[in-house]
C-alpha cells in the first residue's frame, strides 16, 4: 500500500504552487522530497493527507483513492488523517499536557480505545525511541530533540501507513539529526510508508529509498536513491552541489 499522484495542480491565486506533479512510491519506500525553497515542497506533503486540497489531479494514499476535481469533504480529510500522520518541524506538543497524555490524548477522543491501553501502548512507544523515562515530563522539560522524538512518537500512536515528515531535522543538531535517521529507517522496517521533506542532501542520502526533486512546482527528477551519485538531470546535479 503506497502512495500515487497523478497529475496533481495547486494554485493559490494566480500562483500556481504544484504543475502536473506525478509520482509513485510502494509500501515501506522512504521516500525524500528535496528543492529549493518555495519550490512547492510543503504544499505537496500538505496534500498528500488532505490538509489542502489540489485544483485537479488524483492522489491513492492509504489504500483510499481521491480525485480532486471533486470537491473533498472535512470529514474525509480527517478520516485519512488517522492513517496518514504528520511530524512537523515545530513539533507542536501540548505544553500543558504530560508527555503520556500528549501520547494518548488523540488515540481515546478518535480511536475510542481506553486510556489504560493506550497508556500501556504510549509506554511501548516511548521505549522504543529511548524516550521511556521520559512518561511523565512536560514538553518543556525536554530538549529539542526530545521534544521531536516525542512528536514522532505521538504520530505512531495512531498507527498510521504512512508517515510525513516536513523538514524533521531543521532545529536540530548533528547527534539529534543521526537518532531521526535511525528512527526513519526503524521505521521503513516495520512497513510504513514515509515522506520527508528536507534541504539537507546528507540527511536525505541516508534515509531515502526513493527522491523527488521539485523546482518551482515541477518535478525535475524522479527515482530511487541511485540518483544520488547518477543524476538525470543538470539541475538536480547542480543542487546536490550545494
Ligand atoms: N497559504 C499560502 N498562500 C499563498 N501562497 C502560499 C501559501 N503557502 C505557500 N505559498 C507559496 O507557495 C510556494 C510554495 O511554498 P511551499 O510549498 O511552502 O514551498 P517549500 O516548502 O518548498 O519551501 C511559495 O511561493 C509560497 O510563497
Ligand atoms: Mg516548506
Amino acid at each position: 500500500m503506497g502512495i500515487k499522484a497523478n497529475h496533481i495542480n495547486k494554485s493559490y491565486g494566480e500562483h500556481q504552487v504544484l504543475n502536473d506533479v506525478s509520482f509513485g512510491c510502494d509500501r515501506g519506500d522512504t521516500l525524500v522530497l528535496l528543492g529549493p525553497s518555495g519550490a512547492g515542497k510543503s504544499s505537496l506533503i500538505r496534500v498528500l493527507n488532505l490538509l489542502e486540497s489540489a485544483s485537479s489531479g488524483s492522489l491513492t494514499i492509504a489504500g483510499k483513492s481521491f480525485d480532486f476535481s471533486q470537491p473533498i469533504s472535512d470529514s474525509v480529510g480527517l478520516a485519512l488523517r488517522k492513517h496518514v500522520g504528520m511530524v512537523f518541524q515545530q513539533y507542536h506538543l501540548w505544553p500543558h499536557m504530560t508527555v503520556l497524555e500528549n501520547l494518548i490524548e488523540a488515540p481515546v477522543k478518535v480511536t475510542g480505545i481506553s486510556k489504560a491501553q493506550a497508556k500501556e501502548q504510549a509506554l511501548i512507544i516511548l521505549k522504543q525511541l529511548q524516550l521511556g523515562d521520559k512518561a511523565n515530563a512536560w514538553p518543556l522539560q525536554l530538549s529539542g530533540g526530545q521534544q521531536q522524538r516525542v512528536a514522532i512518537a505521538r504520530a505512531l500512536m495512531m498507527k498510521p501507513d504512512v508517515l510525513l515528515f516536513d523538514e524533521p531535522t531543521a532545529a536540530l543538531d548533528p547527534e539529534i539529526t543521526s537518532q531521526v535517521v535511525n528512527i526513519i529507517k526503524q521505521l521503513s522496517q516495520t512497513g510504513i510508508t514515509q515522506v520527508v521533506v528536507t534541504h539537507e542532501v546528507e540527511f536525505a542520502k541516508k534515509i531515502a529509498s526513493h527522491v523527488l526533486y521539485l523546482e518551482q512546482g515541477k518535478v525535475v527528477e524522479f527515482g530511487d536513491k541511485t540518483v544520488f551519485e547518477h543524476p538525470q538531470t543538470k539541475q538536480f546535479a547542480q543542487y546536490l552541489t550545494h
